[in-house]
């Protein structure tokens, strides 16, 4: 089956979608920019710079939707086996996107936060992480959650260690631990979950993304790529997320 693919599925009127029921928290899986560059015969690297084009282009559109969260995943722990050059493109890539877009992204009041292990990047990525963190820190629009050196399973080892630490220090009892303990210390700390999490390129995974946080996600998938994801595709899956049942194991 074909998934949004035609022009005339594509289009989603604006006043079909509910303001009032707008999901809190999008997380985007951003796949698929190595295959539109091959069938464009082009490097990859040109998918993954049409990739942050496109994201540039959604973050403004769930901005003006009023939508409170963005989590996109931009580089995960798993990535690093990629070819030297390729991640080296992408590290130069997420500087790149910084530095042109801070000022744009600030005046759109976007607060602009990292999740994952950053102190792993090279120092140029986490300085300007950390400024554009700094930069954008009281807006109170959109938060936009770039997810690099980022995996589930690592995350969720973090908050156990933190907490055994505390168990150690006598500062807590085993009896303590409970599911909101282990979320305050995972990097979505204060964070709604995800609502919905896209995933564009005909690939039905997670793929190590926010696993315990999207225990109850709506999932959405479309087989364009993640460079072609457009404005009408994100308004296509909010408005499927308002169509469904979310019952969160009740009746
Ligand atoms: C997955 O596609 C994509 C990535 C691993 C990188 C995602 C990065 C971007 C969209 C652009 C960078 C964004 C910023 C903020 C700089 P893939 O390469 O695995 O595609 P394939 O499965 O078709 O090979």
């Amino acid at each position: 089956m074909k998934l949004w693919q035609s022009k005339e599925q594509n289009d989603v009127d604006m006043d079909k979608i509910d303001v009032k029921r707008l999901p809190n928290h999008i997380a985007i899986i951003m796949d698929g920019n190595g295959r539109w560059a091959k069938e464009r015969n082009l490097p990859r690297s040109m998918g993954h710079k049409a990739g942050a084009e496109a994201l540039r282009k959604i973050v403004s559109e769930c901005s003006n939707l009023g939508i409170k969260y963005l989590s996109v995943y931009v580089f995960s722990t798993e990535n690093w086996i990629r070819p030297k050059e390729e991640v080296s493109f992408l590290m130069d890539l997420l500087v790149e996107y910084l530095v042109k877009e801070l000022d744009e992204l600030h005046r759109e009041n976007v607060v602009i936060n990292y999740i994952g292990d950053i102190t792993k990047l090279p120092e140029k990525c986490q300085k300007n992480l950390k400024n554009s963190k700094n930069k954008t820190k009281d807006n109170t629009g959109l938060h936009l959650n770039l997810c690099i050196n980022y995996g589930g399973r690592s995350e969720i080892v973090k908050s156990f260690k933190e907490i055994y630490a505390e168990i150690k220090l006598g500062n807590i009892s085993i009896d303590d631990v409970d599911e909101n303990m282990i979320s305050d210390h995972l990097y979505t700390s204060g964070m709604p979950d995800p609502d919905i999490v896209i995933r564009p390129s005909g690939e039905y995974r997670l793929s190590n993304f926010l696993i315990w946080q999207c225990a109850y996600s709506e999932f959405w998938f479309s087989n364009i790529f993640w460079p072609d994801f457009r404005i009408e595709h994100l308004r296509r899956a909010i408005l499927d997320y308002q169509k469904r049942d979310r019952r969160f194991g009740g009746v």
